[in-house]
């Protein structure tokens, strides 16, 4: 029995061990690192472990067999903010090129640190930004992330420059600064997310929306992240930005005619448009008088839910009560499953 315990001290050691180094490249250790098991403290691995496991485990710990597993890891301090901004100002700099889509990286951002974020499952708490997993497979390869490699590859040289920021931290903050950019509200974020090795998983495939269903997928899908219909519709309020690519999603098309400003023009169009189903060949969607606008299926849901169809009236009536609860969900959607010191601290603004 206590030979079969330190063998399994020693992999769970070895284990965190190789946490350890990788966030040493980086520069930063977490006390707090997050694992499928929550095997950062004593309580987790005790409960991981099963009741007999546990006693197993107290015992060996009394004996002083497994000092250093249990120790939480010493805590090097996040960098100050000025090095954040120098981080934000990069990804400021980045975000303009006149040849890519409608003059501006920000959209697919915005898209990158959603979609990196989504993925969270609040019943196993599970999935999110933290880990910044999408750099693996399957989870890159997944559909629903296609044409995101244009974002990850934007934001590596920065990545180079900047190395002592993770992946996750990275990726979250350019979405908070491209929104910031393109005209939008303050998006309330702060640093702390950890990357996870290769062989420590990715979520499962299936926990981002499909734009093809209707509502009680939409509500599947966000109820599973925590969120109620208001922010459902709030967060769908990024759709004024960029647009759908034939070669990414199938869909084709822009929400709004202004794809790098942030507004709430899909509100408007989505109140104040005739919406008819395209006739083509491609995945269903929904075009304008003018064919040049489009809304996906789950984006129609919005005006043909009755509890989602007010929160649209609403926003397409008032922008700042737009702005002031896309910025509160976009941060919460960031956030969702990271492990931070303090958990329940505001982010500071
Ligand atoms: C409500 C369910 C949602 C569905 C079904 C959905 C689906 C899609 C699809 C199909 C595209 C086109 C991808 C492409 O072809 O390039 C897209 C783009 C986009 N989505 Fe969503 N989305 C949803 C929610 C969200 C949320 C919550 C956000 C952010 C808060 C968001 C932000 C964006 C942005 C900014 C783009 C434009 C990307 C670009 O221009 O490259 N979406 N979405």
């Amino acid at each position: 029995m206590r030979g079969a315990l330190l063998r399994a001290g020693r992999q769970a050691l070895a284990a965190r061990a190789a946490v350890a180094v990788q966030g040493a490249s980086t520069g930063r250790l977490f006390a707090t690192e997050a694992s499928s098991s929550g095997g950062g403290s004593n309580t987790g691995l005790l409960v991981f472990g099963g009741l007999g496991l546990a006693g197993g485990l107290i015992f060996a710990q009394q004996q002083g067999y497994l000092s250093g597993l249990f120790q939480k890891e010493s805590h090097i301090p996040l960098p100050p903010k000025k090095d954040y901004d120098k981080v934000r100002a990069a990804i400021e700099d980045a975000l303009d090129k006149d040849d890519y889509d409608d003059g501006s990286y920000g959209p697919v951002l915005v898209r990158l640190a959603w979609h990196a974020s989504g993925s969270y499952d609040k019943a196993s708490n599970t999935g999110g930004s933290n880990g910044a997993t999408m750099r693996f497979d399957p989870e890159r390869k997944f559909g629903a992330n296609a044409g995101l490699e244009v974002a990850r590859d934007l934001l590596e040289p920065i990545k180079k420059k900047f190395d002592w920021i993770t992946y996750a931290d990275l990726w979250t903050l350019a979405g908070a600064v491209a929104i910031e950019a393109m005209g939008g509200p303050t998006i309330p974020w702060r640093p702390g997310r950890s990357d996870k090795l290769e062989n420590e998983g990715c979520p499962p495939d299936g926990r981002l929306p499909d734009g093809d269903k209707g509502a009680p997928h939409l509500r599947d899908i966000f109820y599973r992240m925590g969120f109620n219909d208001q922010e459902i519709v709030a967060l769908s309020g990024a759709h004024a930005l960029g647009r759908c690519h034939a070669d990414r999603s199938g869909w084709i098309n822009p929400w709004t005619n202004a794809p790098t400003t942030f507004s709430n023009a899909y509100f408007t169009e989505l109140r104040d448009n005739k919406w008819t189903k395209k006739k083509w060949s491609g995945p269903p969607q929904y075009e304008d008088p003018t064919g040049t606008l489009m809304m996906l299926p789950t984006d129609m849901v919005l005006i043909w839910d009755k509890k989602f169809k007010p929160y649209v009236m609403k926003y397409a009536q008032d922008e700042e009560s737009f702005f002031k609860d896309f910025a509160a969900a976009f941060s919460r959607l960031l956030e969702l499953g990271v492990p931070f010191d303090e958990p329940g601290k505001p982010a500071p603004a």
